[in-house]
């Protein structure tokens, strides 16, 4: 099997999660994905056991078979990462990494219209089981939700006239295909945003998968329940790949890393709080050159850790 998959900051995740030594230990990996971060941690250590949770079972497929080898020490669960710490149960966590977004293999393999490139079912769900898809956004939400959708998860400065353009095409049918939408925004957008840095769909292709995965509005919830999960001590590394999820990882670890939960115009504290962690990074770490030469995604990737108090 091929893992076509290249693993950002593997070496930085490597320096920050370290488990204990003197005990069995506990990591979930919530995106596990073809398993490049989870292979090297259970390769380097022997007493980690690591629960690999994915939404989707199609990738998690490469990363079981991927970790035959370590036997009962990987342990696979399908998933969306937020549901996995909603009331969790299980025993305490010592490591928690996240690394968010898609793999290669959902652009490459998946078929399910990642890629502007192709020409697939306009799918984009990263669970087989979610109930909405990107042709039902594409071809069902009002203009002025599409545009919204384009302007908040793509950043995407044409959104109105992307969304319009959309919905005049799909008055004649149905867009069924990644390619057909591709085509769309392409002559939606001026002349002199078709040959830029980036290819004019990448954005609201970006805002489609955002939206039918609802990948935004998980982040939060799941940071909050890993940090009850973990044990004393423990850390949680993240990775994100737009200011969009680092915006959210950010306050989300301010927040937890305040003492006082007092409301701010009280002028003195009653509530007696503690900080629930401690942030290691102030400032995200970012791939090195040498990495970015090899794997140029990379260049997008933000890592943040946090420690349990
Ligand atoms: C960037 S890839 C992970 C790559 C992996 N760290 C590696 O080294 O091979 C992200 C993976 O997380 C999964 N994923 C994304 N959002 C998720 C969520 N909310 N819950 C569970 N899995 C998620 C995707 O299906 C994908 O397989």
């Amino acid at each position: 099997m091929e893992y076509v998959h290249y693993s950002v900051m593997k070496d930085e995740v490597k320096q920050y999660l370290i488990p204990p030594t003197d005990k069995p230990s506990v990591m979930v990996d919530c995106t596990t994905g073809e398993g490049g971060h989870t292979n090297m941690m259970l390769s380097e250590y022997p007493q980690l056991k690591v629960y690999g949770l994915d939404c989707d079972t199609h990738i998690q497929e490469k990363a079981k078979n991927r970790m035959k080898e370590f036997g009962e020490r990987f342990v696979p669960v399908h998933t969306w990462f937020d549901d996995y710490f909603d009331d969790y149960q299980g025993e305490p966590i010592d490591l928690v990494l996240f690394d968010l977004g898609i793999s290669i293999f959902h652009y490459t393999e998946s078929e399910r219209g990642f890629s502007f490139k192709k020409e697939e079912n306009l799918d984009m769900r990263l669970n087989d089981e979610s109930p909405l898809t990107a042709s039902m956004v594409v071809n069902s939400y009002s203009e002025e939700d599409l545009a919204n959708i384009i302007y908040k998860y793509g950043e995407e400065r044409y959104s109105r006239r992307i969304a319009r353009a959309i919905c005049e095409k799909r008055i004649e049918k149905d867009i069924e295909k990644s390619s057909e939408l591709e085509d769309i925004i392409f002559k939606a957008v001026p002349a002199t945003y078709k040959h830029g840095r980036i290819h004019p769909a990448t954005r609201s292709f970006q805002a489609l998968r955002i939206e039918v995965n609802k990948e935004l509005d998980r982040i939060e919830p799941a940071l909050r329940g890993a940090v009850k999960a973990l044990r004393p001590g423990g850390r949680i590394a993240i990775i994100t790949f737009h200011s969009l999820e680092d915006r959210i990882v950010k306050w989300t670890f301010k927040d937890l890393a305040k003492a006082c939960s007092c409301p701010p115009e009280q002028p003195r504290c009653t509530c007696g709080g503690k900080a629930a962690i401690k942030i290691l990074t102030k400032k995200p770490i970012i791939a090195t050159d040498k990495e970015t030469k090899m794997n140029p995604p990379s260049r997008s990737a933000k890592l943040r850790i946090i420690e349990k108090r």
